[in-house]
């Protein structure tokens, strides 16, 4: 895997993700909003970066052309599909055989064989309701840019994080199929290292089409299981 693009490179996930490609030697595109390209100063030397909105069709175009592998930070800001808008962009650009790897919230279910509480859920539709009435959030249109993906027959992955907290690695998080599966229950991981699997999860053909929810291998439940 040489040149590897990353959607939404100036968020603290996609921060993360940059630092850890070029750690390993990778060719790096960055994605991100004109006005949060400072926030990549640190790197600017280091990579070509595309400012521009990540649902503009012609910014993703243009930043993955020749990539191998795209990094997407899935966020549902606003009430315009963002979203969704940029699974799009990047299912419709990227390079064919391009590997496609996708952050989401565990919120999001690819098989419907994920076990919620009814608090999460309650939470959850609440956030919906609220997020859209401020015109701020847009929880469904995340739900909407998993189920293009998971429709795709692009090797793509959707990477589901649990709570994140910062601080230093701990290694590569453990993950399993399902939410309600007894090894994350801890639900936390730290975001350095939900970085790490989105970037290891590019040289793993495992994990082609399917969507991993995460949790930190310390966390006691990864250790108890
Ligand atoms: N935070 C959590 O606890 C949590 C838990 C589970 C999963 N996740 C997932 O982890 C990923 C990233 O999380 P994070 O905590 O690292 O988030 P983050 O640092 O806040 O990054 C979020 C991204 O959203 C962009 N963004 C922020 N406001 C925006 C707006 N108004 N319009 C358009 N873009 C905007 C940021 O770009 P700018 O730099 O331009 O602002 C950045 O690329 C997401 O896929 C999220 O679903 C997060």
């Amino acid at each position: 895997m040489g040149k590897v693009c990353v959607v939404g490179a100036s968020g603290k996930l996609g921060r993360y993700m940059v630092g850890h490609l070029l750690d390993r030697g990778h060719e790096v595109v960055g994605v991100c909003r004109e006005r949060s390209v400072p926030k990549l100063a640190a790197y600017a030397d280091r990579i070509t970066i595309v400012p521009g909105p990540t649902n503009d069709r012609e910014v993703i175009g243009k930043a993955v052309a020749g990539c191998d592998g795209v990094l997407t930070v899935l966020v549902p800001w606003g009430v315009r599909q963002y979203s969704s808008g940029t699974a799009q962009a990047v299912l419709d650009h990227a390079e064919p055989g391009a590997r496609l790897v996708f952050s989401c919230g565990w919120h999001i279910t690819k098989d419907g064989r994920d076990r919620y509480s009814w608090w999460f859920r309650a939470v959850l539709r609440l956030a919906t309701v609220v997020g859209r009435l401020l015109r701020a959030v847009e929880v469904d249109d995340q739900v909407e840019a998993c189920r293009r993906i998971f429709a795709s027959d692009r090797r793509w992955t959707v990477v589901r994080g649990s709570d994140l907290e910062e601080g230093e690695s701990q290694g590569l998080p453990v993950w399993s199929r399902h939410v309600g599966d007894p090894i994350l229950a801890s639900n936390l991981t730290r975001r350095i290292d939900f970085a790490l699997f989105m970037v290891e999860a590019l040289d793993d053909d495992a994990l082609v089409h399917e969507a991993p929810a995460i949790v930190g291998r310390l966390a006691p439940s990864a250790r108890a299981h």
